[in-house]
């Protein structure tokens, strides 16, 4: 069975297999696995959150997406939410942030790319979407800079489990990262992340998301995003670009805290929650 299993998941196969398996009730974590989702980016992230939050016996989570224009991320990120929640039992809260008049000015100089980007870019028909999302999701109008301490603020008890970062710019996503850097977050211990900004022909570390990420990483001790190092493992197409722009927000503080069990007839340590 296993070895059919590896064979199916051949590329001379693999293309077959995917196919036959679209047409099957197959779980989620197959439909991740064989990316049979619109957004197979967004049904990895939102799974892998849904598995963090059972590790750590969390009940709800969020899912974010940061800058959602005209709603077609939201939408896929709502089905995942759906489909992750029905499979884990995880309570799952979606969230679009955007600031409605689409990308805000530009910083002076070269870090919001003023080579690939435009103000006011991606304007959003705030109504038509409102009409096509579900009741329950929550949509943030305003700039992220402001929108992102409120929220944190008042976010109780439910932790980020997986956040898209789609703003473009570089000065936008640094002004969202206050999710994972402000003392009153609410994170899991593993946060999963997709930036969508990582790979164009004018991508470089020096601007945009791959700057923020950088800045981030050294202006912050608690709290460190770095590449999902296991993510390619877990898909059958392993070539394909949305790998390596999947990430995890680790809480270094969180971690620290963790409390291990051991028996004291038992030699290996147990996780408490
Ligand atoms: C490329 S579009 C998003 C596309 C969307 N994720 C999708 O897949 O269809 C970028 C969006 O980011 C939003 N955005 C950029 N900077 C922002 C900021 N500082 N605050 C709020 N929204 C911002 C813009 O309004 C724009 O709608």
């Amino acid at each position: 069975m296993s070895f059919l299993r590896t064979l199916a998941a051949e590329p001379p196969f693999r293309r077959f297999s995917r196919r036959v398996l679209s047409l099957l009730p197959v779980s989620v974590e197959t439909r991740a696995r064989w990316e049979l989702a619109p957004r197979p980016h967004y049904l990895m992230g939102v799974l892998q959150a849904a598995k963090n939050a059972q590790q750590q016996d969390v009940k709800e989570i969020c899912v974010v997406e940061f800058g959602v224009a005209g709603g077609s991320g939201l939408l896929a990120l709502e089905q995942c939410a759906q489909d992750v929640a029905q499979a884990t039992g995880v309570s799952i809260r979606v969230i679009g942030f955007d600031a409605g008049s689409g990308l805000p000015e530009l910083c002076g100089d070269f870090r919001d790319h003023r080579d690939q980007w435009m103000p006011m870019d991606y304007k959003m028909d705030v109504d038509a979407l409102r009409r096509k999302l579900r009741p329950e999701t929550e949509l943030v109008l305003g700039n992220v800079a402001d929108t992102v301490p409120e929220f944190v603020a008042s976010q109780q008890t439910c932790p980020v489990g997986f956040a898209s970062f789609d703003m473009d710019l570089y000065s936008s996503t640094i002004a969202a990262f206050q999710l994972f850097s402000r003392p009153d977050r609410k994170m899991l211990r593993r946060t999963t992340l997709y930036f969508d900004d990582v790979d164009f022909d004018c991508s470089h570390r020096f601007a945009g998301e791959l700057l923020a990420i950088d800045e981030f990483n050294a202006q912050n001790e608690l709290v460190k995003i770095d590449r999902w190092r296991s993510c390619r493992k877990k898909s059958v197409f392993k070539e394909n670009p949305w790998i390596d722009k999947m990430y995890t927000a680790h809480d270094l503080e969180a971690i620290s805290r963790v409390q291990l069990d051991r028996a004291p007839d038992d030699e290996r340590c147990r996780l408490r929650t």
